[in-house]
């Protein structure tokens, strides 16, 4: 791997795990997480010194064109981490386990997460819930394979939060998030990813654990922040959430090379000499 700027190679990185990663909680340094589903981005993110990158099960809405993550699928996960790992990041790859893959039993659920680990290459997985993931989440663990948490604003509860609404506004739905990261804690995962709760709950969850805290919507005080990365790269054709900032536009510079490339055709400007045999 070269320095962009100096051309200098630079020494590759040792592999992200998940003691690092508490590691990283410990010496308060933030940890970096961004999703991805194939492979030039995982190279390129690991590439940008990112920590963790997630398969997250929002491939649904940003890749595969679903209006939620609810019609994601076991093998659809795999394909995109297989993918991913192909890349051999020095990041942590999570694979995010999809609606219906964890629900129906502790048996079901080692076993998805056991074919994420063995046919797709992931070095952790990702569940939503608290309380009702908990018996999951220690067999998951028991068995050797690290465990991220997610609450707050979980995606597959869509339906009965009645939409993507910021979560846990009121004091009793404030304490029960507490206790379940807490609990979340105790089963074993590593790390907790907080999503859509008011940024003051996001900071007091983060004191009250050992284990990091990944903020999505919750807050500067979180000790490390995820985007979808499509929000971040403004290639999300629908609307994006408050709490994304766009670090590029590249569904306009999509759309302005394809009608380049039209022109082009048109006006058979293209293939020059340059470009032909
Ligand atoms: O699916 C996903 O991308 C996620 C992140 C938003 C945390 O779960």
């Amino acid at each position: 791997m070269s320095d962009p700027t100096t051309g200098a190679s630079k020494a590759p990185r040792a592999k992200v795990t998940p003691p690092a990663i508490l590691e990283m909680k410990r010496r308060q340094d933030p940890i970096v997480v961004l999703t991805a589903y194939d492979y030039p981005t995982a190279r390129l993110a690991d590439e940008a010194g990112i920590d963790i990158l997630l398969v997250g099960d929002s491939l649904g809405t940003v890749v595969l064109g679903y209006e939620s993550t609810l019609p994601v699928t076991v093998e659809d996960v795999l394909h995109h981490t297989r993918a991913v790992s192909r890349a051999r990041p020095a990041a942590l790859v999570v694979a995010d386990m999809p609606f219906m893959s964890y629900q129906v039993s502790v048996e079901q659920a080692v076993r998805n997460a056991g074919r994420f680990v063995q046919q797709g290459g992931a070095d952790a997985v990702k569940l939503e819930g608290g309380e009702r993931v908990a018996e999951p989440v220690k067999r998951i663990v028991e068995i050797g394979i690290p465990v991220m948490g997610h609450l707050g604003l979980t995606p597959q509860s869509v339906l009965a939060f009645g939409g993507y609404k910021v979560q846990a506004r009121g004091e009793a739905d404030q304490e029960r998030l507490v206790r379940e990261a807490q609990l979340l804690e105790s089963c074993g995962c590593f790390a907790i990813v907080l999503e859509g709760i008011p940024a003051r709950l996001g900071a007091e969850v983060t004191r009250a654990l050992r284990i990091p805290t990944i903020g999505i919507g919750a807050g500067v005080g979180c000790d490390g922040q995820v985007l979808v990365t499509h929000d971040l790269l403004g290639l999300f054709l629908g609307r994006s959430p408050k709490f994304v900032r766009r670090y590029a536009a590249l569904a306009d510079a999509m759309r302005e090379a394809f009608e380049r490339f039209r022109a082009d055709v048109k006006a058979r400007r293209f293939p020059g000499d340059a470009e032909s045999y």
